[in-house]
């Protein structure tokens, strides 16, 4: 019997028009640049408009994506958050309507921190391999938001992702072997009544690296490709130096299982071209791993054809997943890079006081209508809110 190829087909990306240059942060704190740019690895962080949430920024995400002849097709939409609207209204069925699809095509929302788009793609793999004839569209959106003036404030950002999850994809071929890791600790979390995150910051980098670790080796009991097989590595990035100790991590771990040996230069080179945009954006939780697969893709100079990807992706709390998919010949033609780049040039760097307006969005409690002042420049945007319910429009 033949193993029918499923992956992903189509990859598209989408953050809000306004950022936050880290060097105006690290002024304001006091803070030398170098830890930033350096240290954490980061340069500016997405800041959404008060127009825009995740709604918003999943849906022009996905339009570039949503074709008519997808619109048929897409039989399931997979939306996870960590930073919900509602506690019991899937963000995705205002998608649904925004891209108008079909009224028998099921919504679901999905959550576990960061993990939870590995998750949604992993379902969307099961379901297409079921009925081949399918298209599922996955989708991941988050706004992080930590507390002014804490050491993860520089780590906040904003952004989205919309995959089509289809039999035989142009871009990755998703295998089904997987390792996971869940252990039940609190180093990142968000209460419901709270509207920024908590986190025990240097305890959730170690929780990170031990999970990748054990990630890996249940990847390798499980008939995991060898650490000398994959040619590139893609992790969960909430800042890009956490993606760069994850790949010395895993160098240190496999180096001596490698029977080809591994160089480091070499191994380290297999990071690049992942961490490009994620530097620009900052952590879109859920949506921050697969940034780095559009990254990857239409950033390399090589030609990716044929070379197996890992990927490590991580939700606080925590679970996580190490997986792998091979890159489809012809892959480059089904990409979005010059759109991509052309939404991340025409961003506007926001002052500092300009910032903290932004940070503090409306959030109305007893059902009086609040009207959103005006600033995203993407196709959907959020009108209002009034009498608890939110209204888009698409412009
Ligand atoms: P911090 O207080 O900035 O830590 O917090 P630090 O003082 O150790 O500095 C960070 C690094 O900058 C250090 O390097 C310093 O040496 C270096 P390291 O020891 O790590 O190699 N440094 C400098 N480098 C160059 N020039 C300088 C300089 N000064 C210092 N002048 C922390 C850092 C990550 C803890 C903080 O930003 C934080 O709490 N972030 C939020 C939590 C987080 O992102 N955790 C990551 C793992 S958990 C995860 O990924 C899940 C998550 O996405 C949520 C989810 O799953 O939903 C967060």
């Amino acid at each position: 019997m033949t193993t029918l190829s499923v992956g992903i087909d189509q990859i598209s990306f989408y953050t809000s028009n306004f950022y936050l240059d880290l060097g105006v942060l690290a002024e304001r704190n006091g803070i030398d640049i170098g830890k930033y740019h350096r240290g954490i690895g980061q340069e500016k962080m997405g800041v959404p408009a008060h127009d825009e949430d995740i709604v918003t920024l999943a849906a022009n995400a996905a339009d570039r994506i949503v074709t008519d002849e997808e619109r048929a097709r897409i039989s399931t939409v997979l939306f996870a958050t960590e930073t919900g609207i509602d506690q019991s209204k899937a963000a995705g069925v205002y998608v649904h309507s925004l891209l108008n699809l079909r009224n028998d095509c099921r919504v679901v929302e999905l959550k576990q921190a960061c993990y939870s788009c590995t998750a949604a793609l992993q379902m969307a793999c099961a379901l297409v391999a079921r009925n081949p004839e399918q298209s599922v569209l996955v989708i991941a959106a988050d706004v992080a938001r930590y507390d002014l003036g804490s050491a993860a404030e520089p780590t906040q950002g904003c952004g989205a992702v919309a995959m089509i999850v289809k039999a035989q994809p142009r871009l990755l071929e998703i295998h089904p072997q997987v390792g996971n890791y869940t252990e039940d600790v609190m180093d990142f979390w968000r209460p419901n009544y709270r509207k920024t995150a908590l986190v025990d910051g240097k305890f959730s980098t170690k929780m990170y690296l031990k999970a990748l670790i054990n990630s890996w080796d249940n990847y390798q009991n499980n008939g995991g490709l060898p650490i000398g097989s994959l040619s590139r590595f893609c992790y969960h990035l909430p800042f890009t130096q956490m993606g760069k100790k994850a790949h010395n991590s895993l160098f240190r771990h496999t180096k001596d299982s490698s029977q080809a040996g591994l160089d480091k230069d070499e191994f380290d080179a297999k990071l690049q071209d992942t961490l490009t945009y994620n530097r620009i954006i900052g952590n879109s939780y859920s949506a921050s791993m697969f940034i780095g697969l559009a990254s990857l893709l239409e950033n390399s100079q090589a030609d990716l054809a044929g070379q197996h990807i890992g990927f490590f992706s991580y939700g606080s709390g925590c679970v996580a997943e190490f997986f792998a998919g091979t890159v489809v010949a012809g892959y480059e033609k089904a990409l979005f890079a010059d759109a991509h780049q052309a939404m991340l040039d025409a961003r506007h760097a926001l002052s500092y006081d300009e910032y903290l307006d932004l940070w503090h969005y409306p959030d109305p409690c007893e059902g009086e209508v609040v009207t959103m002042r005006a600033g995203a420049t993407g196709k959907f945007k959020l009108a209002r809110i009034y009498e608890h319910k939110r209204d888009y429009v698409c412009c």
